[in-house]
């Protein structure tokens, strides 16, 4: 079987734990069968008068003896079974998320961050049970099982034991019956409650909308009913619950009074001794649990497989962008000449709208090439596709004349700095934030922090550079984290440079500060400016007019002024806003 195949080698590397583990579960239910036998002579040495206090301490003396090896021996498998389970399941966690980071874009674009989460947390846990607690709970029950009955056939009598069993066996079936249905609605329940927390993790996030939409009563209204959804679910849980004990109490008092009157009547008979009649009560109720853990094994293993199921399709989900067999390990370093001949993309899965359509251009290392168009022209795409984010046909890309796929990935990304349009900042400090993954010390930092013009900023927060940010720290301004990941990638001082949209959130002064520093910096090095104003580019060796995906101007300032076509209009639009401000300015 896959699942078990899969699970092997994980398995594998704690044999002689489990191995130690079970010998130990043996030795404790050996001991366990063994213990109404001392009762049975104690009674019977009483009812002939046949033995006195010495002999009864005697006996006492070895029930203790036994329990004290069947404590050690109990301690033992929890140890050497489940502490395996434990480190198997974070063997696991740790090799998914492992595998988890080389996926490509596509792998995340399609599958919810909250369903990833439930991998992590619920299937890693049942995968646990299903090696620790029903590893233990099958041997056990099977042994014990095994034992106890043969003890009740060869020391008491098969006749009694026949009888006895009988209502027993129902136990087995209605609780693998009952462990069925019991499941559907653990199910039902654990959904129940997930939503519930994506309601409030989408509403927490959220929050600010719903305020500023005066939405509070709806949210409160809609998170009502999810929770008395959650509600009934738990109660049906506990409905089916309260019922079945009952049931299951009916059931063993059954089998005790059938032991009860056929015992007697046997012993009464003088077919068994008395000792007999009360050893045999002691094994009923030793039966009961194997019974009852033999229908819980059979739904824990089926649970544990369909987990097991579910993390073997993310296992092998192949990460689609990777050094393939025509990589170059020659090449080291790039020097950022980049070339796109006839560059058409669209994304997977997308009805073939190609997003980029015939892009054909050249740029010099050490030239500065902007790219400007309407939202949704596919700027940001060919951002990512120059990151390789996503593949593209052989050709299309070059870098230093390589075919971007003979680049190594890591020489690719390491060679290329990018302030990707919804910057990020990690929940950690500003510092590690800007030197994210470089060594550098702290001078070269503030350097950085200062061509991002976002230096003064950092020394006014409380904390400096030692300030946390993101979810946990302080929030710090949309234009303070776009700053703040500009000087991420300043630092960086790679051989390209992609700005995505990194200025929108700048006022003009420092917006020619950063561009003036850049300048100064980025001398000899290819710089790739995205923008949507016509000053955060005009100065570019070449801009791009990116129209619905297609080249619809290419040249300088100059150039594209005269052409009198999309950019000029742009241009026009944006000096009349700029004058209407300032006049603006004038007659306040
Ligand atoms: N991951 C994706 N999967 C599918 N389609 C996408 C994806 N990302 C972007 N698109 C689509 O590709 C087109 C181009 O998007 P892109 O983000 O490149 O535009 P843009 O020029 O950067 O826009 P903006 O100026 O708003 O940032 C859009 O129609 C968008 O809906
Ligand atoms: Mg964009």
């Amino acid at each position: 079987m896959m699942e078990l195949k899969f699970i092997r080698p994980y398995v594998k590397r704690y044999g002689l734990q489990y191995l130690i583990g079970i010998a130990a579960l043996l030795l404790v239910d050996a001991l366990n069968v063994y213990i109404p036998r001392f009762t049975g002579q104690i009674t019977d040495g009483l009812e002939t008068h046949s033995i006195g206090m010495n002999e009864i301490w005697f006996l006492i003396a070895k029930i203790l003896l036994f329990g004290v090896f069947i404590a050690l021996g109990r301690f033992a498998w929890r140890y050497f079974i489940l502490g395996p389970a434990r480190s198997i399941e974070r063997e696991l966690r740790d090799d998914m998320f492992g595998h988890l980071e080389t996926l490509s874009m596509r792998y995340f674009n399609e599958h919810k961050t909250g369903d990833l989460m439930a991998h992590f947390t619920n299937d890693l846990a049942s995968i646990r049970m299903f090696l620790g607690f029903t590893i233990i709970t099958a041997f056990d029950a099977s042994v014990m099982l095994v034992l106890v009955l043969a003890q009740m056939i060869l020391y008491v009598s098969p006749k009694l034991t026949i009888v006895a069993v009988l209502p027993l066996i129902l136990i087995m079936f209605g609780d693998y019956y009952y462990g069925k249905v019991m499941h559907r609605k653990f199910l039902e329940k654990q959904q129940a409650f997930s939503d519930l927390t994506d309601q409030v993790q989408e509403s927490v996030s959220g929050i600010r909308v719903i305020k500023a939409f005066v939405q509070e009563r709806k949210e409160l209204a809609a998170f009502a009913r999810m929770n008395l959804f959650n509600q009934e679910k738990n109660l049906s849980v506990v409905k089916l619950y309260s019922l079945f004990l009952p049931l299951l109490d009916l059931v063993i008092g059954a089998s005790g009074l059938l032991t009860l009157l056929y015992g007697g009547y046997l012993a009464i008979a003088g077919e068994i001794t008395l000792g007999q009649f009360v050893a045999f009560n002691q094994y009923i109720s030793m039966l009961v649990w194997p019974m009852f853990a033999a229908g819980d094994c059979i739904t824990y293993i089926s649970q544990g497989l369909a987990s097991l199921k579910r993390i073997i399709v993310i296992f092998h989900e192949k990460p689609e962008i990777v050094d393939g067999f025509d990589v170059d390990r020659t090449i080291e370093s790039l020097t950022g000449e980049i070339d796109l001949k006839g560059l058409t993309f669209s994304y997977p899965d997308q009805d073939h709208m190609s997003v980029l359509d015939q892009i054909d251009l050249h740029v010099e290392a050490g030239e500065t090439l902007a790219i400007i168009g309407r939202t949704g022209s596919g700027k940001s795409t060919l951002a990512n596709l120059l990151l390789r984010l996503y593949d593209t046909e052989p050709g299309m890309i070059r870098m230093d004349g390589h075919p971007i796929k003979e680049i190594p990935l890591a020489v690719l990304r390491e060679n290329i700095a990018y302030v990707p349009q919804d910057n990020f900042l990690f929940s950690d400090t500003l510092e590690n934030n800007i030197a994210f993954g470089i060594k550098k010390d702290r001078k070269e930092i503030e350097q950085a922090a200062k061509d991002a013009c976002i230096h003064d900023n950092i020394m006014e927060f409380p904390d400096g550079y030692s300030t946390i940010v993101g979810e946990r720290g302080v929030t710090i301004s949309g234009g303070q984290k776009q700053r703040s990941s500009i000087a991420r990638a300043l630092l960086k001082n790679a051989p390209i440079l992609i700005l995505d949209d990194a200025l929108s959130a700048v006022d003009t002064d420092t917006e020619e500060q950063i561009l003036h520093n850049l300048r100064r910096n980025r001398a000899g090095k290819t710089t790739l400016i995205i923008a949507h104003r016509i000053s955060t580019i005009q100065n570019a060796d070449h801009i791009l007019v990116l129209d619905e995906g297609r080249a619809a101007e290419y040249g300088t300032h100059d150039q594209l002024m005269e052409k009198n076509g999309i950019y000029r209009s742009i241009y026009d639009k944006q000096q009349l806003e700029k004058q209407l401000q300032e006049e603006g300015g004038e007659i306040r």
